[in-house]
């Protein structure tokens, strides 16, 4: 299709890409996306479930969700979206993915800098002695949930809960690239969670190209896109990447 070899050549062109995803490129891994009729958002509500107010107050409650997510988490492989932009750093195109997703799977596809915005699901942490445990089923299965051996602290998921502050390394990072790149990608998220969603603006603003890949418009598209690939992220990156090779 003739907008998947146009991609590919200002990809060649422009050189220096990053890409920034959200949870709809791990939509085809199994993981649901927060937003949306199968949401964990319409399951869980965010304020009850994913704030740190209410994991330091009712952990065994929270624990319910972090439990569910942790065992999807676990057994999720990268999609062929996610394998793609592997592929894609192979070939020297992509230089870095600044990701909100918590996952790991850029990294299980490959990608060696991946700057995980809102933290990592495939660890835990205590909030006292900082201790860090990887995700194990072990880990996850313990009743009512784990803590932490020499605090007795509830173990959080090292991601960045409503009401955490982003790791400023993140910000750091993620702002160097967003400066740097000539290309943005920005796949499968809707936008609307900041300061995350400032990002992509700042490459706009630095003269990149902005290319989103998404099955339904975001608050970017009429904004800063300029050019829109309705799709799957699945379907939409290996074609992009067949044009590449
Ligand atoms: P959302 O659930 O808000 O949005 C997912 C986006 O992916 C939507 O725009 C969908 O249209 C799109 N989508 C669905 N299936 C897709 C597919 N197969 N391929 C490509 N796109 C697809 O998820 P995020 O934008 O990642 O933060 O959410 C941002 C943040 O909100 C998350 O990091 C999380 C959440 O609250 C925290 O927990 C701090």
């Amino acid at each position: 299709m003739d907008e998947y070899r146009k991609i590919a050549d200002i990809i060649k062109e422009r050189g220096y890409t990053v890409a920034f995803t959200g949870a709809g490129i791990s939509v085809d891994s199994g993981i649901p996306a927060f937003r949306g009729g199968q949401g964990l958002w319409e399951k869980y509500d965010p304020m009850e479930y994913a704030h740190i107010r209410a994991f330091n107050s009712n952990p065994e409650k929270v624990w319910v969700m972090l439990h569910e997510m942790s065992g999807v988490i676990l057994d999720a492989k990268p999609s062929p979206a996610h394998t793609a932009l592997g592929e894609l750093e192979k070939k020297g195109f992509l230089k870095a993915v600044i990701t909100q997703n918590v996952d790991g799977l850029h990294q299980a596809a490959g990608n060696s800098n991946v700057i995980e915005y809102h933290g990592s699901h495939r660890w835990f942490i205590c909030l006292s002695c900082s201790k860090r445990v990887p995700l194990t089923h072990d880990v996850v299965d313990l009743h009512p949930y784990p803590i932490c051996e020499k605090c007795n602290r509830a173990l959080k998921p090292d991601v960045v809960f409503f009401g955490e502050s982003i790791p400023m390394e993140a910000i750091i990072k993620a702002n160097e690239e967003a400066q740097r790149c000539k290309v943005m990608l920005i796949i499968g998220t809707s936008g609307v969670v900041y300061p995350a969603a400032e990002i992509p603006h700042i490459s706009k603003s630095a003269g990149a190209i902005i290319v989103e890949i998404n099955p339904e418009q975001t608050p970017f598209t009429s904004s800063i896109t300029d050019y829109f690939l309705k799709g799957t992220a699945s379907a939409v990156l290996p074609n992009i990447l067949a044009y590449l090779k």
